[in-house]
């Protein structure tokens, strides 16, 4: 086993959370049901469901806020915010948004109309679901080892080059509004892409003459990835490479709840003065003035001092071994994990954890439900409830190809005591998974249905 990482912070602020007793937790599953999302946080003992606005800030992140500027238009939070920004990315315009999903709402409804094909390595969801309700198609073209958790290549992240080659010269010219690339790939196991799969990407694009654009939520743990495992990378330092990175680039997404280290923010970054204008158009109709798009001035403050501190290779180092060392746990103890570990979160092989549970019943979100009913550790499915969808032709549902279970780890927030709680519990878990239930869905809404979907238990 590796050495057991060690957090280089200390803590001067403490939030007590409290263990709740299993009958109080069967009581919240049934009148939540068994949806992860209608659980209050007081009745988590250690929360994973997400790594997102769940980060710890930094004493100087906390300094920064008490001199936000809240001026609604030009605030001096927003020119620091922007020369943060600008420092990493190097694109010419800055636009604050108050979450990802807003800049890629921001960017889709400007850019992507009815008809039209958008490219990505893997959609998140929201991203997905903001490319679809432009009535245009998502598509997915990570290579096949994306799919296999048992390959274990350095950078299952990559977008495969040739599916891509092959898309835009099977669509029509024009109805390729942009390529996205998501680093690192949330929904194919937080893998990395490496420099050279962002150099092809860019170097397709350039010469189909279509906009790159990268969803950059993990962009410093994708580099630290590059810098750790691609050739020739590893004397330089992250904020060279991440520069590397978005050189290849025409513009960026960012949900600043990952790597900017904050709560709250988001952004889109991109060159091009038209399109800009476009979006600050749009932005101001309901997200706010372009210089704060949605945030007050101290989370400016905040996202400004989180993009520096994320660059720290000290911190990045820990991040990336923190992660690695649960996923050692769990795999040593025989845990079917989706491998090599990501960057931000461990997934469990829900459908080989449960082979009794059939696809149609669920396993991912079964297996997530145990794990809060036996240890009040919360976690999300990325399966069968999240990704599944009714076949229109046959009525079927169909199933993504991974049924998993995420288990994402909040940014200097848990200590290796409360990784070690999680590990321990869920192979206590894997010793009696027979007794874990099938679930079925009794209520569930068109988009998004994760987020507000019921179950009742099979008995
Ligand atoms: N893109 C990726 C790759 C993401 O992981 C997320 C959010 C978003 C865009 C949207 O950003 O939440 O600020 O609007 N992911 C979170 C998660 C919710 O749990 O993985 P947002």
């Amino acid at each position: 086993m590796s050495r057991k990482p060690v957090e280089p912070y200390r803590i001067k602020s403490v939030e007590p959370i409290q263990m709740t007793s299993r009958e109080e937790r069967e009581q919240i599953l049934k009148r939540g049901g068994f949806n992860l999302f209608n659980v209050p946080a007081d009745h988590v003992f250690v929360d994973l469901l997400t790594d997102s606005g769940t980060s710890a800030m930094s004493h100087f992140q906390w300094a920064g806020m008490m001199q936000g500027d809240e001026s609604y238009a030009g605030a001096r939070s927003f020119f620091r915010f922007e020369r943060a920004i600008k420092n990493i990315f190097g694109f010419a315009h800055v636009i604050p948004t108050h979450q990802g999903r807003a800049a890629e709402r921001v960017l889709f409804q400007t850019v992507v109309g009815p008809g039209d094909r958008v490219p990505n390595n893997i959609h998140f969801d929201t991203t997905r679901a903001n490319v679809e309700v432009r009535d245009a198609e998502a598509v997915d073209l990570a290579p096949v080892a994306a799919y296999d958790p048992d390959d274990l290549s350095p950078f299952k992240g990559d977008m495969d080059v040739e599916k891509l080659k092959a898309m835009i010269a099977e669509t029509d010219r024009g109805r390729i509004p942009l390529v996205m690339l998501t680093i690192t790939n949330n929904s194919g196991g937080g893998q990395p892409v490496s420099l050279a799969n962002i150099r092809a990407v860019s170097a397709v694009c350039r010469e189909s003459g279509i906009p790159f654009f990268l969803d950059a939520c993990r962009f410093a743990e994708n580099a630290y990835f590059i810098k750790l495992r691609e050739e020739g990378e590893s004397s330089r330092s992250v904020l060279e490479i991440a520069r590397d990175i978005f050189a290849c680039a025409d513009g960026a997404t960012m949900s600043a709840k990952k790597d900017a280290l904050v709560n709250i923010g988001g952004f889109l970054t991109l060159n091009d003065d038209a399109v800009a204008e476009r979006l600050r158009n749009n932005l101001i109709v309901s997200e706010g003035f372009p210089t704060y798009g949605g945030l007050a001035g101290r989370d400016l403050e905040a996202v400004a001092q989180g993009l520096e501190e994320v660059l720290d290779e000290a911190y990045l180092e820990h991040r990336i071994s923190q992660v690695g060392y649960l996923w050692e746990l769990l795999h040593q103890a025989g845990v079917p994990v989706y491998s090599p570990p990501g960057g931000h979160a461990i997934y469990v092989l829900a459908d080989r954890f449960l082979p009794h549970i059939p696809r149609d019943q669920y396993p991912g979100q079964a297996l997530s439900v145990a794990l809060y009913r036996e240890a009040g550790v919360r976690t999300v499915e990325i399966g069968g409830v999240m990704f599944g969808r009714r076949d229109e032709a046959s009525g079927r549902e169909l199933y993504p190809e991974l049924e998993l279970v995420r288990l994402a780890v909040p940014r200097r927030v848990y200590t290796v005591s409360h990784l070690e709680y999680v590990a321990d519990s869920l192979i206590a878990l894997l010793k009696r998974r027979d007794t874990i239930k099938g679930l079925k869905i009794t209520h569930q809404a068109p988009h998004l249905r994760h987020f507000t979907v019921r179950f009742e238990e099979i008995a």
